[in-house]
Parts: C-alpha cells; sequence; structure tokens
C-alpha cells in the first residue's frame, strides 16, 4: 500500500499556489495509486512559529479545513486531521531537534527568507520558526510515508527529513522509512504577479501579488489583469526572460490542465491583453465552483469539526507505536 502525506498551514491566505502546489497534485498521486492510505494535514503548529493572532489562526484553519474538503478529498477513505490535534508530532518533533545538528538548520532557505521578511516588518524571530524542519520531519516520519507532494520550495526540509531520518536509524536502529519528494512539473512553483522571480506567499502584507482562494471573482480579473509582463508581446514560456509570462501560462496550464506548448500555439502571437484575459476567464472558471463548495462547509463548522476528530484519532492509531518505538529506542521513559 502506498503512503501519501502532505500538510499546509493554516497561517496568512491560502492561494492558488497552495492548490496548485500541493493539494492538486496530492489528490493526483492519490488517484494514481490503486490502494492508498493518504494524509491531508493542517499543521497549525507550525503557523506558531511566527506571531498569530489567535482568532485569526481558530477561523483559517476552518477556512483550510473547507479548502481541502472543497477539493474533493474522499474524507471517509482518507485521513484529514489538524497536526495540534496529534500530539505525537511535537512530542517526536522534540526529538528531532535534539538529533539535528544546527548546521543542517542553518542551510534551511526558507528560514534565512522568512527570518529577513520577519525582520523588515520589525518582528522578533521564534526559535520555532529555525527548528521548525524537525517538526515537519515528524510529521512525514511517523506515517512510514511513500510520497510528499508539495511544492519546489518544500524540497530542502523533505531532504532534511530524509537525513533526520537515516541520522535516527544509524544511532538508534532502523525506525522511520525515507520518504520520496514529489512535486507537478506544469505547476511546481507559482509566482508571485507583481513580482514573478518570488514565490506566490500567504505572508506577504500586500496581496496584489497573491490569488487569494477567497477573492471574488472581479478582484481576480483585476490582478490577473495587472500582473508584471514584459516590454514584449510575445507568449512563451521562458522562466528566465519572461518570468511574468511563464508565471501566468504555468497558472493557465494547472488549471485547463493544457500543455504550455498547447497555450502557446493558441496566444503566442495574440498580445498580452488577450492572453491575461483568457488567463482570469479560465482561473474564474476554476476557482467560483470551488468557492461555493468551499461555503459550504464553512456553514456546516459541526460536520467540520467531526471530520477533523475522526481523522485524529485515525492518525493517532497510526502515530502511536512507531511514537512509543523511538522513544523507547533514544532512551526516554515509555511503556511500550
Ligand atoms: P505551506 O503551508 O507554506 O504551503 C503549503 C503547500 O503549498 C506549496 N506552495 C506553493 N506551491 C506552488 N507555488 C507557490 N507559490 C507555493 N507556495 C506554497 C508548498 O510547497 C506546500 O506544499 N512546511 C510546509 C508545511 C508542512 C508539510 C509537512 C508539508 C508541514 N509539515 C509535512 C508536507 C509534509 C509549509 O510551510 O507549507
Amino acid at each position: 500500500m502506498t503512503k501519501i502525506l502532505t500538510g499546509l498551514q493554516p497561517s496568512g491566505t491560502l492561494h492558488l499556489g497552495n492548490l496548485l502546489g500541493s493539494i492538486l497534485p496530492w489528490h493526483g498521486l492519490v488517484n494514481k495509486e490503486v490502494d492508498p492510505e493518504a494524509y491531508l494535514m493542517i499543521v497549525d503548529q507550525h503557523s506558531i512559529t511566527v506571531k498569530q493572532d489567535p482568532e485569526s489562526l481558530k477561523k483559517q484553519i476552518y477556512e483550510l479545513a473547507a479548502t481541502l474538503l472543497a477539493s474533493g478529498v474522499d474524507y471517509k477513505k482518507h485521513i484529514v486531521f489538524a497536526q495540534s490535534q496529534n500530539p505525537d508530532h511535537a512530542y517526536v518533533g522534540w526529538m528531532f531537534q535534539c538529533l539535528t545538528p544546527m548546521s543542517w538548520l542553518d542551510k534551511m532557505t526558507q528560514f534565512k527568507d522568512k527570518k529577513t521578511k520577519f525582520e523588515s516588518y520589525k518582528e522578533a524571530v521564534g526559535t520555532g520558526l529555525y527548528t521548525y524542519p524537525a517538526l515537519m520531519a515528524a510529521d512525514i516520519l511517523l506515517y512510514d510515508v511513500d510520497t510528499v507532494p508539495v511544492g519546489s520550495d518544500q524540497k530542502q526540509h523533505v531532504e532534511l527529513t530524509c537525513n533526520i531520518a537515516n541520522r535516527f536509524n544509524s544511532q538508534y536502529g532502523q525506525t522511520f522509512k525515507t520518504p520520496r519528494f514529489e512535486t507537478s512539473e506544469e505547476a511546481t512553483r507559482i509566482y508571485d504577479l507583481q513580482n514573478p522571480t518570488k514565490k506566490m506567499s500567504k505572508s506577504d502584507r500586500d496581496d496584489a501579488g497573491r490569488i487569494s482562494l477567497t477573492d471574488p471573482v472581479d478582484v481576480i480579473r483585476k490582478k490577473i489583469m495587472r500582473a508584471v509582463t514584459d516590454n514584449d508581446s510575445l507568449v512563451a514560456f521562458d522562466q528566465v526572460n519572461k518570468p511574468g509570462v511563464s508565471n501566468l501560462l504555468a497558472i493557465f496550464a494547472a488549471v485547463t490542465n493544457r500543455s504550455h506548448d498547447d497555450l502557446v500555439t493558441e496566444y503566442g502571437t495574440q498580445g498580452y491583453g488577450t492572453f491575461k484575459s483568457a488567463v482570469a476567464d479560465a482561473v474564474i472558471a476554476y476557482l467560483e465552483p470551488f468557492q461555493l463548495r468551499m461555503n459550504e462547509f464553512l456553514n456546516d463548522k459541526d460536520q467540520m469539526r467531526m471530520i477533523l476528530d475522526e481523522g485524529a484519532t485515525r492518525a493517532n492509531e497510526v502515530s502511536h507505536p512507531k511514537t512509543l518505538e523511538a522513544a523507547a529506542k533514544m532512551g526516554l521513559y515509555v511503556h511500550e
């Protein structure tokens, strides 16, 4: 049986990059397998690595749950849950913090980027932001996962997870399985519409470059029509010389399931105005029904609570024996 797991933070505003970079690839992998065991996780303990307003965080957890459910996950079959409802993550995350050399964490580019960003907002950077990859390793390794579908910005963290697994196994005996990183070809990374060499981000204060999953259709259209392109007028996929146009092509391809080549053949010489308008139509056609489904879930919080409670119980049934095994091997006081 193939095990597939991914996680998303409920902090900030969920955007098209999150959907195309990780939720859809998760579905793609799950649908490809004959008998998958699949996990979709709301990683709220990762969100508190930077300061959150408690009420907003709670609201965003429901919004993320509604987003995951609206994407069509079969929650009776697969496991949808919130990280903080399964205490094994933080427990093993601590063991991994102790095991992980600081020199490994020093190499994490996401930490460096986020540190710079939050310092520019004059916010203190907490220790958790630095040690966060150890918690992410626990998220993955607790479940003996085969594949982790994520956007390319998380590749380094998945590689670190493999290093942590190998280090634990070599010091304490074979315990954890190393997972495979998986990212979809066409939508590997969605960039900021205003600054197309930077990834679309949940935590940017300015949202002109981000298509939020909850943006009204007129806002989506406006953001796409104002997306930064270049002085040329040729629609072509060239991430170095035409990052803005390439980003719009990647988005267009992902929401329509068409290839870049196919879209370039159709729109190559039609000019940017026509092209952008077609991208906006396609994104809206894709997101509008999605938003309706999201709202149906948001209007039924009891149902969402039941789904998440049930998911956490099932997740814990899998993770707990692994937690006890690892803790005992490290010499902690546990009854196996
Ligand atoms: P997070 O919450 O920042 O992002 C969730 C997922 O969305 C992907 N993503 C993008 N993909 C394409 N273009 C973008 N602009 C873009 N922005 C974000 C991310 O790669 C990710 O797949 N550390 C993780 C969460 C995590 C996790 C895990 C993931 C915690 N534990 C275990 C997998 C397995 C994170 O912060 O993702």
